[in-house]
């Protein structure tokens, strides 16, 4: 069962690359879905709503509350941040620890839904998922609508089809997360921003770059990939893709994808990953293969993890753009909030992406601090 699903995986991600990747000239418009505008709209429409549940909850009332987390997985960097904050702003509004129970779906589907059905079990007041694979967000909404039990999905959005259930059905099921399109676009425009004669090392008139793809099922890293090139292209600079890799977001894996590339292609321009725990791992090989990045090569992740962000003061990353996870936790928390007083939600609650570089990657850190 678990081969079957590397497997379908692996074929999802060479198909994909083929698509998006290396064959990315010509195709964006085929992997552009049709709710582009819907989304941007409801991003748009919904700040406000985002903004307002932020004030601070009468504490008393959710003692007693029981909230039930899934993460897709408990070593992914990033989604550590975003159930660390989370956990301690439920608890500033007034949550008990005691009544959080946040567990890891171990990159496992299965395990998952089989931590959802014992959170159903034991009746707890409000769901937050973090889906292992967002196809299977349809059966998880059936399950937890059925059972009567509101949920707000984060970071991995289910797709248009599934949203428009939220709506049609007006089921109490919200999505909260950042549109990836505009973090991709970052990446890129720190890269245009640079100037083509700087990025362009080899002067041949063309932008030589590898490019290093978290979970191919995951929409973030389908449109980081998209987008950040398609910032190239709208700025009239022509691209070579020479590799395209599955690095499925992890450190490790991407420093052994971006060793081959780089020895397979020294003539390589600028490596783009699709989170920052990716570009650590390039970095590293990077540095292996003695490249200096702003001098002969070029970097970009997104995340503004602290490391990464510590990177791009020193220099040795080029940029990486803040994926929000204080902001997105507490909109998850203020909508689990909003659930569990009867108020309701919007069925998508955005947020923005900010572009890092060496001009505010400090002021970034700090304010993570
Ligand atoms: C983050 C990645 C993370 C992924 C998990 C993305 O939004 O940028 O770092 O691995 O979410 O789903
Ligand atoms: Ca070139």
């Amino acid at each position: 069962m678990k081969k079957k699903l590397v497997s379908l995986l692996t074929v999802t991600a060479m198909t994909f690359s083929m698509l998006v990747g290396c064959g990315s000239e010509g195709s964006a418009e085929t992997t552009q879905p049709a709710t582009t505008d819907t989304q941007t709209t409801q991003t748009t429409e919904t700040t406000d709503t985002a903004q307002t549940a932020e004030q601070p909850a009468a504490t008393s009332d959710f003692a007693d509350k029981k909230v039930g987390v899934c993460i897709y997985q408990f070593s992914d960097n990033f989604m550590t941040l975003f159930r660390n904050e989370m956990e301690n702003y439920l608890i500033s509004q007034g949550f008990s620890k005691e009544n959080i129970t946040i567990v890891d779906g171990a990159n496992d589907q299965a395990t998952q839904t089989n931590q959802i059905q014992n959170f159903i079990t034991q009746g707890v007041d409000v769901l937050v998922i973090n889906p292992v694979n967002s196809s299977s967000a349809a059966t998880i909404t059936d399950l937890v609508v059925d059972a009567g039990i509101p949920l707000v999905y984060i970071n991995r959005e289910p797709d248009a089809d599934e949203e428009a259930r939220w709506a049609d059905n007006n089921w109490n099921v919200t999505y909260v997360g950042c549109d990836a399109r505009q973090s991709g676009t970052y990446q890129g425009e720190i890269i245009v921003d640079l100037g083509q004669d700087k990025v362009d090392l080899n002067g041949d008139g063309k932008i030589q770059y590898i490019m290093i793809e978290g979970d191919p099922e995951n929409v973030d890293a389908q449109y980081r990939t998209e987008f950040s090139i398609k910032a190239l292209e709208d700025a009239g600079w022509t691209v070579d893709c020479l590799d395209d890799e599955v690095g499925n977001w992890d450190q490790a894996t991407a420093q052994q994808l971006v060793a081959n590339a780089l020895s397979a292609h020294p003539e390589t321009e600028v490596v783009f990953c699709n989170n920052d725990a990716m570009a650590l791992g390039a970095l590293q090989s990077i540095d292996a293969a003695g490249r200096k990045v702003g001098e002969d090569i070029y970097l970009v992740g997104v995340d503004a993890l602290s490391e990464a962000l510590e990177d791009v003061i020193a220099g040795t990353m080029t940029g990486t753009v803040f994926n929000d996870h204080i902001s997105q936790s507490h909109s998850a928390a203020d909508a689990a909030i909003n659930y569990i007083k009867g108020d309701g939600n919007d069925h998508y609650i955005g947020c923005d992406y900010v572009k890092v570089t060496s001009d505010n990657a400090q002021q970034i850190l700090d304010s993570l601090k």
